[in-house]
This record gives structure tokens, C-alpha cells and sequence, in this order.
């Protein structure tokens, strides 16, 4: 089925396969371009019949779109709905009762399913809980949690009462634990003994209790604490209960409560270009659109389907397309607690094969590791295990290189499976670029088509949209139902990093790069054109990492960071330090380099480490004293400098910045 197209589109294409086409839910080229056309023509129309169709309206809305306040756009703005209504009870309503939601696999292979009505009952135990505590409508709660049907019966609960919650990640440090509940204001955080991941008991409480001593923490009333492993830990009356005995105590029931659809779902927090990660704040109405929606168009879910998406509910995949999106429209999932690697490299083949998955979903960065894997041990590669039930496979965070893609496609996929490359953001809610299984014909490395819907160009610094083929910045013209809403607490950093001046607030701006195919259109991603970097998935703030090292006063003089392209991990964190002693060598310097590390670890968390650090006795800056970033980013590819460095005061120091530690 592989097909070359003509000289102006050297890629390989890869069109969807008859019996894809034959499935899927918008199928063909015309079905995608009669959608575009609709949305187009009249996008009011266009997502408020999907939002009829799709989502159970309490009170309906009779507006869609509400521009007045604009970049501060407002979707269904006088519709009423609850999302854990629509992602449970009406599942119930509808007979799926006792249907699969979850199928949950443990570090340790335990497998424990739970149908819709079982999980409605928790969610509806839990949400009583978090009332009898006070707990309710607009009230911040906290989830730092690993993945388990707890994490998403916590997020659930807290959309039943219109509680907003916000997810930390269970890989961020007390910090930035702290630093998430300070800036929400959150009056309660949920949270687990402790998480288990490849083996090894890794500790979530205690370092809710660190991050609790660290100060600006005193609107938490209460702690309730999840038991995971049964390990000890430090409970402090009244603050800390547990989750287990106050829902023992509570009936299975709970009226939703029902919000507008403008009322803040959740708070994620992204990194920007500042020092300080943003709290993305999202609606409840337009972001479970556009979640039910892509989970139909995109994924092509249909009730048959075992969906399973790798992602960690304490980033916006783990939102999307597992918390929100498959529950939404009655779709059975996985959930896995552990790590791609534990017991051994094939754990993603293994559990593909037990629970028969049929849409699978997943990061560059773990094809990369798992193809290297494979390389070296022949045993855990994927052509061992029976992967006939998958028919889709997507990826997302970073874009996938060529090789990665073809490897999935051809040793995960079995050649017969598309690989959906979709881009999108904690900021945009859901999928904006990403081909559809039964329309689009694929090219690795592309993102392909926009959505339809979403009216996605690339234009150049005055805002003009340049011609296909001439690579620019990445923006989106019209809104969209699951955009962000702003930044909690900071209004005018919203308008700065999404509506700046310079487009006149004519434009969503991504801060990513892409370029349109001279022939085809489809768009590619050429990578952030701001601060931000993307390791391993996660996305991090230059600046977060080089506020991190400053921090260390006694030692850190001034440090700078930037990114390197890396072969697993996409790029990798690259930190140029100024310390304020004399400048080391040998054994010295990887001595201090390995304390810079483990400080930025306590800091932010151990993703955000740097792999690299050099040290110099100052940085290269320019006569403006601008630190020479570009000059940076080439002594951390070890590429030879081409740049201008006559202004340097000291060139020797581009010497002492190349050796890496
Ligand atoms: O740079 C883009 C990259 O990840 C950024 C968004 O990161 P985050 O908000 O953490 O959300 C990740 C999960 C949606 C984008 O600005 N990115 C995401 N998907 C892709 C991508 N880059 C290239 N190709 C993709 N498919």
C-alpha cells in the first residue's frame, strides 16, 4: 500500500487502507472537506449542532460564540451541563451500566476493571466526601496522585460538585507542588500513600507534607490520602484523613452540580518563556466537546474499542484522552500505573496483547527508547506478541521523527495500521492538527491537516499568512470550544503569550514554527520559537530551569540554558553556569555539576534535570550584554562556532564552555 508520489512531495505517502475507510466514522476526503466547508461557512452553526450532538445540555445554550470580550472568548456561555455527568450517569442512562470503563493494570501486572455504574458510584462516594468538607462550587482542589482509577475518580468528583482541580504531576518536586497550590489558592489536596512505578515505592505524601511546611500553603484545610501501598505515613490531625474510610460513610449518589459552560473545568500548569509555569485555565463546555469529539473523529472510537493512551493524567493528554474524552462517549480504556520498561521492555506489546487494544496512543520518546530496547534484545520486540486488535496508533508531545514513525507503523501498526501524528497543546484543549484514520493519506513527520474546525495558517512576524513551502510562525485564526480560557491569576499574561500586540489580537499564536507542503498543505512542526523546550514529552521553561540555578546563591553566579537535539529524548537540557568560585575541572567539576543536578531535581523534578552543564568564568553576551543564546545552542550540539564572537570580551571562554559535564 505504499505508494511514491510525484517530485514535489518527497515523502513517502501512505493512504488509509480500504477496510480503515470502510470503518471509520468520517470517511473520505469529501466527508473532511464537506466539514471544513461547514465550519467555514457558518462556524456557529458548525460547533453548536457537534455540541447538541455530542454533549447532554442541562439548560441548552442559545448563543454559541460570545466575542465582546475578546481574546477572552466564551463558548455556550448560557448552556448548563456537568462533565461527570456526561462522562458517567448518561453512560448508565444509555445501558453501558455495565460496560468497562477502566481496565487498570498495576506496576506489578494486577488487573482490576470497573464498569461505568461502579465508577459513578466512587466518583458519587468521593464528591460526597469533598461536600461534607465543605468543598464545592469554584473551590481549588490539588490532585497529586499517580495513574489509577483513584486519580480519575478525584478529577471526576471534583467536576461533579464544580470543584476545579488541578493535577500536579507526580513527578514535580515539593517546590512546584507548593508552587501549584499556592497559585490556585487550593483548600484541599488529594493524594496517595504512596505511587509504585517499575518496581520501586515512591513516595506522593510525604512530599504533599513537604510541600505543605514550604509556606503560602495556608488556604489547604485538608489532606485526604489514598491508600496505595500500605506504607507509613505521617498523618497530622485534623488536616490529613483517608479517602477510604469518609467514602465508606457515604451514600453512592450525588446530584451533579450544574455549572455554566464557562465555568472552569480545570487548572493545568504549562511552562512559558518565564521563570514561573502558568495555570492554563479551561471551560467545562467547550473543552468536553472538543475531548468527546476527537475521541470519535480522530481516534474513531466506537464501542468495541479498547482505547488506551500512555499518558500521565497529570499532563493534558492524561486530561483529555483518559479523564475526560473516552469516558465522554462510553468507551472502554486502559489505564496503566507503571513504566514502558518494567518488568522488561515489552510491557507495552504484553499489554496490548492481554487487553486486546484496538486505538493505542503514545509519545515519540518511548517509541525511541523501546525501538533501542528492541535493538538489544531481540525478546521484547513487538513482532513476539499478538498485536492483531490494534487498528490505530497516534502520537503525541514532540513530533516524531521519520524513522520512529515508520518503525511504529510497520512493527506496532503490522503496516496496516495509520499512525495518527497529532499536534496539539495543554493550551488548546484537544487535537488541532492531526490526520483522520479514514481521510488521511499519511506522510512521516507530518501533522498533516487541521482539524475541522479549527483554522490553523502559518504567517510571518507582521501576521501575513505566507504561501505553502516558506516556513513561519504557527497561529489560529478563528477560536475554537476547548481553547484556553487564560491564566489563573494573570489576565494580561494570557493576552501577552496568546493574543500579543503585534497580530492585533487577530490570532491565537502557538509559539511553535511550521511550514505547509508546497503541494499538499499539510503542515509540519519546526519546534518552539519561544523559551520552551520539550524533553521526553514534557514541556519545561528555559527559564524555570535557569531561575532553579540561580537559586543556589551560595554557589551560582549566572547560568543559562538552552536545548540540544537528542536521539530519545528529542532535545535535552543543556545548562551553561558561572559559579561564583574559581573555575573547576576533572573529578571537581563533575562533583559540582552532580549537586547543580540533584538541586534542580528538589526544584522543579528530576525531568527537568540538566544532562549537560559547563561551566565558564562568564558568558558570552553581546555589547548590549544579551546573553548570545544562538552561540549556546551550537557549543551544545559540540558543532564548530560560525557565529560572529569579535564582541566577545573573553573568547577563551568558548573553550571552557565546550566541555560538558
Ligand atoms: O511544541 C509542541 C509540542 O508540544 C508542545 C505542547 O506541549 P504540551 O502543552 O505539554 O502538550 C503536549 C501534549 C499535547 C507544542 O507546542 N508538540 C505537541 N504535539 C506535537 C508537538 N510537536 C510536534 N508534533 C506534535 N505532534
Amino acid at each position: 500500500m505504499e505508494q511514491t508520489l510525484s517530485p514535489a512531495l518527497p515523502a513517502t505517502l501512505y493512504p488509509p487502507s480500504e477496510a480503515t475507510v470502510q470503518r471509520a466514522r468520517i470517511s473520505g476526503r469529501a466527508a473532511y472537506d464537506r466539514l471544513v466547508a461547514e465550519a467555514e461557512a457558518d462556524p456557529d452553526a458548525y460547533w453548536g449542532r457537534l455540541a447538541r450532538e455530542l454533549i447532554a445540555w442541562k439548560q441548552p445554550f442559545t448563543q454559541v460564540l460570545d466575542q465582546r470580550r475578546a481574546p477572552f472568548f466564551e463558548w455556550f456561555a448560557d448552556g448548563t451541563l456537568n462533565a461527570s455527568y456526561n462522562c458517567l450517569d448518561r453512560q448508565v442512562e444509555n445501558g453501558l451500566g455495565e460496560k468497562t470503563a477502566i481496565v487498570f493494570e498495576a506496576d506489578d501486572g494486577a488487573v482490576t476493571r470497573i464498569s461505568y455504574q461502579d465508577l459513578l458510584a466512587r466518583v458519587c462516594r468521593t464528591a460526597n466526601v469533598l461536600k461534607s468538607l465543605g468543598v464545592g462550587r469554584g473551590d481549588r482542589v490539588v490532585i497529586y496522585m499517580a495513574m489509577s482509577i483513584d486519580g480519575v475518580v478525584a478529577m471526576q468528583a471534583c467536576a461533579r460538585i464544580g470543584a476545579i482541580h488541578s493535577v500536579v504531576f507526580g513527578g514535580f518536586s515539593a517546590q512546584s507542588l507548593r508552587d501549584r497550590i499556592a497559585d490556585t489558592g487550593a483548600v484541599m489536596v488529594l493524594t496517595a500513600d504512596q505511587q509504585v512505578r517499575g518496581g520501586k515505592q515512591l513516595p506522593l505524601k510525604a512530599i504533599v507534607d513537604e510541600a505543605l511546611v514550604l509556606g503560602g500553603c495556608d488556604s489547604v484545610r485538608h489532606v485526604l490520602v489514598t491508600r496505595r501501598t500500605g506504607g507509613a505515613v505521617p498523618f497530622q490531625a485534623p488536616r490529613d484523613q483517608w479517602m477510604a474510610d469518609l467514602a465508606a460513610a457515604q451514600p453512592p449518589t450525588c446530584e451533579p452540580e450544574w455549572v455554566n459552560a464557562e465555568h472552569p473545568l480545570f487548572l493545568l500548569y504549562t511552562s512559558g518563556s518565564t521563570g514561573k509555569p502558568k495555570g492554563v485555565q479551561h471551560a467545562t463546555g467547550g473543552y468536553l466537546l472538543h475531548a468527546a469529539l476527537t475521541c470519535q473523529w480522530t481516534f474513531d472510537l466506537g464501542p468495541e474499542d479498547v482505547f488506551w493512551c500512555t499518558a500521565d493524567i497529570g499532563w493534558v493528554t492524561g486530561h483529555t484522552y483518559i479523564a475526560y474524552g473516552p469516558l465522554a462517549i462510553g468507551a472502554t480504556q486502559v489505564v496503566f500505573e507503571g513504566v514502558p520498561t518494567y518488568p522488561d521492555a515489552g510491557r507495552f506489546w504484553k499489554m496490548i496483547q492481554d487487553h486486546k487494544v484496538s486505538v493505542f496512543y503514545t509519545a515519540p520518546t518511548a517509541i525511541r527508547s523501546l525501538i533501542k530496547m528492541a535493538e538489544g534484545n531481540d525478546a521484547v520486540h513487538p513482532r513476539h506478541y499478538d498485536l492483531s486488535s490494534l487498528r490505530i496508533l497516534g502520537s503525541v508531545g514532540e513530533p516524531i521523527n521519520p524513522a520512529a514513525w515508520e518503525w511504529y507503523h510497520r512493527h506496532v501498526g503490522g503496516g496496516r495500521c495509520p499512525v495518527l501524528d497529532t499536534f496539539w497543546q495543554t493550551e488548546t484543549g484537544g487535537h488541532m492538527i492531526t490526520p483522520l484514520p479514514g481521510v488521511t493519506p499519511l506522510v512521516p513527520g507530518s501533522c498533516t491537516l487541521p482539524f475541522p474546525g479549527i483554522d490553523a495558517a502559518v504567517v510571518d512576524e507582521a501576521g501575513n499568512e505566507l504561501p505553502w513551502g516558506q516556513g513561519g510562525i504557527l497561529v489560529v485564526r478563528k477560536p475554537w470550544p476547548s481553547m484556553i480560557r487564560t491564566i489563573w491569576n494573570d489576565p494580561e499574561r494570557f493576552k501577552a503569550s496568546y493574543y500579543p500586540e503585534e497580530f492585533q489580537g487577530r490570532y491565537y499564536l502557538a509559539g511553535d514554527g511550521a511550514i505547509r507542503d508546497k503541494t499538499t498543505g499539510y503542515f509540519t512542526i519546526t519546534g518552539r520559537i519561544d523559551d520552551v523546550l520539550n524533553v521526553s514529552g514534557h514541556r519545561m521553561g528555559t527559564m524555570e530551569i535557569e531561575s532553579a540555578l540561580v537559586a543556589m546563591t551560595d554557589l551560582v553566579a549566572e547560568a543559562a540554558v538552552v536545548g540540544r537535539p537528542d536521539d530519545t529524548t528529542g532535545e535535552a537540557v543543556c545548562a551553561f553556569v558561572v559559579l561564583k568560585r574559581p573555575l573547576p575541572s576533572g573529578d571537581e567539576a563533575r562533583r559540582i555539576a552532580d549537586q547543580l543536578r540533584n538541586w534542580v531535581g528538589k526544584e522543579i523534578g528530576p525531568i527537568a534535570k540538566p544532562r549537560d552543564i559547563r561551566f565558564g568564568d562568564n558568558l558570552p553576551k553581546t555589547r548590549s550584554g544579551k546573553i548570545m543564546r544562538r552561540l549556546l545552542r551550537t557549543l551544545a550540539k559540540g558543532e564548530a562556532v560560525t557565529q560572529d564572537v569579535s564582541t566577545l570580551e573573553n573568547p577563551a571562554v568558548l573553550e571552557q564552555l565546550g566541555q560538558p559535564y
